[in-house]
């Protein structure tokens, strides 16, 4: 359980805030909060022995693979939690993936299997919650479309007016038609997901509450794929866990997690987080790669794994700090390597959407380049499903029919 203070992300900082603070980011630093669990008193292995015994439970909160690890999620009762049953994907094993990229021990782990077809169901389950606790009205966002989709489903459920904002161009018809199927306003804006994100925060005023990943209770949700992913693994950690970069909230979510899971002993060996950017929007590689200390922002980014199409992530300090924690990695693949990828994934009968291609694309140069051992116990997140984005599969077809 969390109790009722966000925390400033910044270690020196520390500035606290009520639950209820709307500013998102730290009022003194203007660095992004983060909620700070209470777990309560039970023991490790007694928190194991609860959400393993859950996963056999019908109460509406276990059927929810996120709400089933409820000691580290926000304070809340069961009768107002938002749920459509998300987060509960299967790890499958990699077979011609697993060839292609040369690796003996690859799993995928596919959160596009969610109700709305991505990752995103798992940060909204919780955050539309705490918007509808907090007696929103209007929930927001901009998006890539699969926050838009996500976002449009879970306040459809909560009776919340959904509005999103769109890059002209820059989201699949696919994502689009789910954000107008659950009733959301939609707004294109002229340019990328950067300018969508800004013209928002612009626009909004006090009643309306923000559904990004700079949302504190969105990265709670999404950390909860890797207890799960624990939970499925017989708490034996893999060597590597891989998922595609583009906002980074997710690299923050998995970050999260994996330093909540070591503090009691339940994440050994740390696995090293290999962050995947697009090379067209690779802001974090170029931002490690001069050091670290600011972010170089891509102006115009591009890559056709639209749903990564981002040049300005917010939150790439809290990735910064999951790549430290873990030791981890932060490369970039190019669309080519990431649209072969994705026809194998395609071969193996997983399937994906293109950004969430990156993570197979990445594993293969890692063993290639000698940076991976082969050996090595790899868990691949896909993000997004393949019917999100099908002119991907279309335009790389024509002509072969
Ligand atoms: N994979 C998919 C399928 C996505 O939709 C996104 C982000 C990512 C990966 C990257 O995750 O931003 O946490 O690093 N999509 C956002 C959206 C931006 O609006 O749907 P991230």
């Amino acid at each position: 359980m969390i109790p009722s203070v966000l925390r400033c992300s910044e270690a020196g900082c520390g500035t606290e805030v009520p639950r209820d603070y709307r500013g998102y980011s730290c009022p003194v630093c203007g660095n992004l909060l983060q909620a700070v669990p209470n777990p309560g008193p039970l023991s490790p292995e007694q928190l194991k022995k609860n959400w393993r015994e859950r996963r056999a439970s019908n109460a509406p909160l276990d059927t929810s693979g996120v709400w089933r690890f409820r000691e580290y999620l926000p304070d809340c009762p069961a009768d107002a939690v938002v749920t459509l049953a998300e987060g509960n994907v299967p790890l499958l094993a990699g077979q011609k993936t697993a060839d292609y990229a040369g690796a003996r021990h690859l799993w995928f782990k596919h959160l596009g299997w969610n109700p709305t077809g991505s990752f995103k169901d798992l940060g909204m389950t919780v955050a539309v919650t705490e918007a509808r606790r907090q007696g929103a009205e209007t929930v927001a966002c901009a998006s890539t479309g699969n926050t838009a989709a996500s976002m449009a489903a879970y306040a459809a459920r909560a009776n919340l007016r959904a509005r999103v904002y769109l890059p002209k161009g820059g989201a699949s018809m696919q994502k689009l038609a789910q954000a107008l199927d659950f009733g959301a306003e939609t707004q294109y804006v002229d340019g990328n997901f950067d300018d969508a994100l800004r013209v928002l925060m612009a626009e909004a005023d006090t009643g309306i509450y923000f559904l990004n990943s700079i949302n504190p209770f969105r990265i709670e949700g999404q950390k909860t794929a890797i207890f799960h992913l624990m939970d499925q693994l017989d708490w034996r950690a893999p060597d590597y866990i891989v998922l595609p970069g583009g906002n980074l909230g997710n690299s923050a979510a998995f970050g999260k997690a994996i330093e909540e899971l070591a503090a009691i002993g339940l994440m050994n060996p740390i696995p090293r987080l290999v962050i995947v950017q697009a090379r067209g929007s690779n802001a974090l590689v170029r931002t490690v790669e001069s050091g670290g200390s600011e972010l170089q922002v891509v102006t115009d980014p591009q890559t056709m794994a639209t749903a990564i199409r981002i040049g300005n992530p917010r939150s790439w300090k809290k990735a910064l700090r999951a790549l430290r924690f873990t030791g981890g990695i932060v490369m970039d693949v190019d669309d080519a390597d990431i649209m072969a990828a994705k026809q194998v994934l395609g071969r193996d009968g997983i399937g994906s959407e293109p950004a969430s291609a990156t993570t197979l694309a990445g594993i293969r140069h890692l063993i290639a380049d000698g940076r991976m051992d082969p050996e090595a116990r790899v868990v691949a997140f896909l993000t997004g499903h393949a019917l999100k984005d099908t002119d991907s599969i279309l335009n790389a077809r024509r002509g072969d029919a």
